[in-house]
């Protein structure tokens, strides 16, 4: 297995580059198995789970380029050819190493009116019921029966038909399924609470460049009136959020006092307002220049206290990369999980490595200690959001941070070491028998 062995205390300047957006990536990847013929999505992050998610679009019997022939002018270009789409499964073996092969549930229903696809099991932080989703496409009228820890829906006779759902908790995940099999469905369907999330509005953007009649966008109500059939499309995945949240967080803690981090490629809009207030609170000055985020390096990190919470609240994925700011900062902080309430793996690593952190329930208590330098030692997580925090960690402790298990790390952070390397870091991944 590969570990990152990163050296702390080398000062985070220079440039830093967002590549793609993974969660929007996934589900332009379903979409394109709507349409009848070869869609191009470019934009696309090198990153472990686009590989798989390939392979699960290829067992229908789409063919899937990723970086055609690694021409230098493609290198982030992804090719579907969905037009002898004849297989209507998702293995349990694709599906258990990403949830998001779900989303062919939807995908297959609404382009060929059945699927039978693996049921998802936990996840490191707990249960992750799919209940909306199965509840979205039985609405649409599908037929669903459980066999052998598998999904089989079909739609009924003459189709899938509209219908007004709502989604009780708020669910990306739920609200794409069901945009993906309504949209070529009989007649009008509303989606109540639905996610304004911007990996689901650049979704739902790639469905109506596709032809789909999709309203509502960036809203809680959604409204798709199907339409017969989709057509190819090329299209452009955004910037992903999460790496730039990330990066504003490794800025503030790893770049020294008056020098700048500049992170390009962004979309900064896409963080949420409840990021940024909170980042503005800390102290640390960002600005914000188009597709440019420069932060700048302080001394002292003012404690902030945050609450996730579906967008534009704070992102559930960015906790956890915010509970190392708050080690660094000068005084106590809180963090408080409605997402996901137990998803807190991260926390006794980092209490390892000297950070005064406590978990109570939902919420973590962080006492921060005004700048003074965690301590390296050998971590481990269990999903990629921890995993990124224990790299974080890593910049600012003494000595070597051995992060073990990267293969988290390569599901969803592009070049992650190369990145940071650039940036001054010193990181190396190295091979370790576990
Ligand atoms: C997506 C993201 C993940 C992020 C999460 C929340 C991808 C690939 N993953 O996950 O990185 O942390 O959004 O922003 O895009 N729920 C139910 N029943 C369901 C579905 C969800 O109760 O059928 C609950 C979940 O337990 C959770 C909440 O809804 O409490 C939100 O989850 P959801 O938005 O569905 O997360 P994912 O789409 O799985």
């Amino acid at each position: 297995m590969d570990k990152l062995v990163i050296k702390g205390g080398n000062p985070l300047r220079g440039r830093l580059h967002v590549g793609g957006s993974k969660n929007t990536a996934l589900p332009l990847m379903a979409a394109a198995l709507l349409g009848d013929g070869v869609s191009t999505i470019h934009n696309m992050p090198v990153l472990q789970d686009v590989y798989t998610f390939a392979n699960v679009l290829r067992v229908t019997g789409a063919r899937v380029e990723f970086r055609p022939d690694f021409d230098a002018n493609t290198p982030d270009t992804l090719v579907v050819d969905a037009s002898s789409i004849n297989h209507f499964e998702a293995p349990y073996d694709l599906v258990k190493q990403m949830r998001a092969s779900f989303y062919m549930l939807g995908a297959l229903l609404g382009r060929c009116g059945q699927a039978r696809v693996s049921l998802p099991g936990g996840c490191a932080w707990g249960p992750r019921p799919v209940d909306l989703h199965l509840k979205g496409m039985e609405a649409l009228g599908a037929n669903i029966e459980m066999d052998q820890g598998y999904v089989v829906a079909e739609a009924p006779e003459g189709g899938l038909h509209g219908a007004h759902i709502r989604f009780e908790p708020s669910s990306v995940g739920a609200t794409i399924n069901v945009m993906l099999a309504a949209s070529t469905a009989n007649g009008t369907t509303v989606l109540d609470n639905a996610a304004a999330e911007p990996d689901v509005v650049v979704f739902g953007e790639m469905l109506q460049a596709m032809g789909a009649k999709v309203s509502g966008l960036g809203t809680t109500t959604i409204t798709i009136e199907g339409v017969d059939k989709l057509s190819p499309v090329e299209f452009n995945n955004c910037p992903d959020r999460i790496e730039l949240g990330t990066y504003m967080i490794a800025a503030a803690i790893a770049t020294p006092a008056g020098e700048e981090l500049v992170i390009t490629g962004a979309e900064p809009d896409h963080l949420g307002d409840d990021f940024l207030n909170a980042f503005r609170k800390t102290g640390v000055p960002f600005e914000i220049d188009g597709d440019t985020v420069t932060v700048t390096g302080v001394e002292t990190i003012q404690p902030v206290s945050i609450t996730t919470s579906p967008y534009p609240g704070f992102p559930t994925d960015l906790q956890a990369q915010w509970s190392v700011m708050m080690t660094q900062a000068n005084g106590a902080s809180s963090i408080t999980e409605t997402v996901y309430s137990d998803r807190f793996k991260h926390i006794p690593e980092l209490n390892r490595m000297g950070a005064a952190c406590r978990v109570d329930d939902h919420v973590v208590m962080v006492q921060g200690k005004n700048g003074t330098a965690l301590q390296g030692t050998n971590v481990m997580s269990t999903d990629l959001r921890a995993s990124v925090s224990l790299v974080l960690a890593g910049l600012i402790a003494e000595g070597e941070t051995h992060v073990l298990r990267v293969y988290h790390l390569d599901r969803g952070y592009e070049n992650l070491e190369g990145k940071l390397a650039g940036a001054g870091i010193d990181v190396r991944r190295e091979e370790y028998q576990e």
